[in-house]
């Protein structure tokens, strides 16, 4: 990847941006749990497992310096405080209370978040190489392979690598040839600005369209497959992900394309039955009304703004972790 999405510098998280993508990159080195909680909720740092490794550092800020005596209640203190950040990634509660299990001393924090960055990679290695293979399984080899992505599950999602990206990294290191349709994910553009730049950058041949156009694309173009990340995946297999994506799997579903879903088990939560019981983010209307410094709308309009939606287990036709390829009907 060309930008790292994060890391350790020895007293600081550093982060690149994302708000600031793709015009300009920025990095910003996050050094207190206050920093991280705005970095998380403002998505300077974004997609599910980039804020459950971020979250998993602002403990680590949070405790570094406490004694032996205020540790316990410090570490309660600041994982309560971070999971207050984002309400639906389940990767970031799973990665806080993951700290809290192993955290017997502050060094001790500091060692897991960085080994999970390591597993982060090499979990969103493994996703790459079981979605190729499903992909050749029925693409069959010799030919581009068409597809449409939604939001951004590339490396800035992640520590590197990507989910729903993944399999395209992993097949351009063997020759396999990618179109990628970006949905360009209104309200925050995260497909235009950050998957569009990323697959530009990775040698991934790709058009980016406006997300109204699904069907449009559908009719005049053959496309073999969509593939989304997730930010929580209920234990019936129902899967939430940026706002949008149950549009397009219907779409999907109409002109008879498979809708895949890439994701780390840390997604899957199955202390909840379906999807109707995963929290979803409603985020400011002037997302809507005034994205990017710009009024679009007249003051006062009404607005609804969820920064997810729920897809219902029926049109998922895969989900494609690192321990392989999940089908229906899911009992995770
Ligand atoms: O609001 P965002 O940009 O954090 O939303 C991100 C997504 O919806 C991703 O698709 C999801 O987190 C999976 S990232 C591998």
């Amino acid at each position: 990847m060309m930008l790292k999405t994060l890391q350790w510098t020895g007293n600081a998280l550093r982060l690149v941006d994302q708000t600031r993508l793709p015009g300009e990159i920025v990095y910003v080195d996050i050094a207190t749990p206050e920093a991280m909680h705005d970095a998380i909720r403002r998505l300077v740092v974004r997609g599910a497992p980039a804020i459950g490794i971020a979250a998993a550092f602002g403990v680590y800020l949070g405790v570094k310096e406490s004694n032996d005596a205020s540790f316990p209640a410090d570490r309660e203190k600041v994982c309560k405080y971070l999971a207050t950040s984002r309400p639906t990634a389940v990767n970031l509660f799973w990665a806080i209370e993951r700290i809290r299990r192993i955290g017997t001393s502050p060094q001790r924090i500091l060692q897991e978040c960085l080994v999970m960055i390591d597993e982060d990679n090499a979990v969103c290695r493994a996703i790459g190489e079981h979605g190729l293979n499903l992909l050749l399984s029925h693409c069959g080899t010799g030919r581009v392979i068409n597809l449409i992505t939604h939001c951004n599950a590339g490396g800035l999602a992640t520590a590197q690598f990507g989910t729903a990206l993944a399999p395209m990294y992993v097949g351009k290191e063997r020759g396999v040839k990618f179109h990628v349709f970006a949905d360009e994910t209104r309200p925050l553009l995260q497909g235009a600005r950050i998957t569009a730049m990323e697959l530009l950058a990775n040698g991934i041949d790709c058009t980016l369209v406006c997300d109204s156009m699904a069907a449009s694309v559908f009719t005049n173009h053959k496309i073999d497959a969509v593939i989304v990340g997730t930010d929580r995946v209920a234990a019936n297999g129902d899967v939430a992900n940026k706002i949008g994506t149950h549009t397009l799997a219907i779409v999907a579903r109409r002109f008879a394309v498979p809708f895949y879903v890439a994701c780390p088990t840390s997604t899957i939560d199955r202390t909840l039955a379906n999807g109707t019981l995963i929290p979803i983010e409603q985020r400011n209307p002037e997302e809507i009304t005034c994205g990017f410094g710009r009024r679009t709308a007249p003051e006062g309009v009404k607005c609804f703004n969820p920064a997810f939606d729920v897809t219902p287990a029926e049109l998922v036709s895969a989900i494609i972790t690192e321990k392989g390829v999940l089908r229906p009907p899911y009992a995770l």
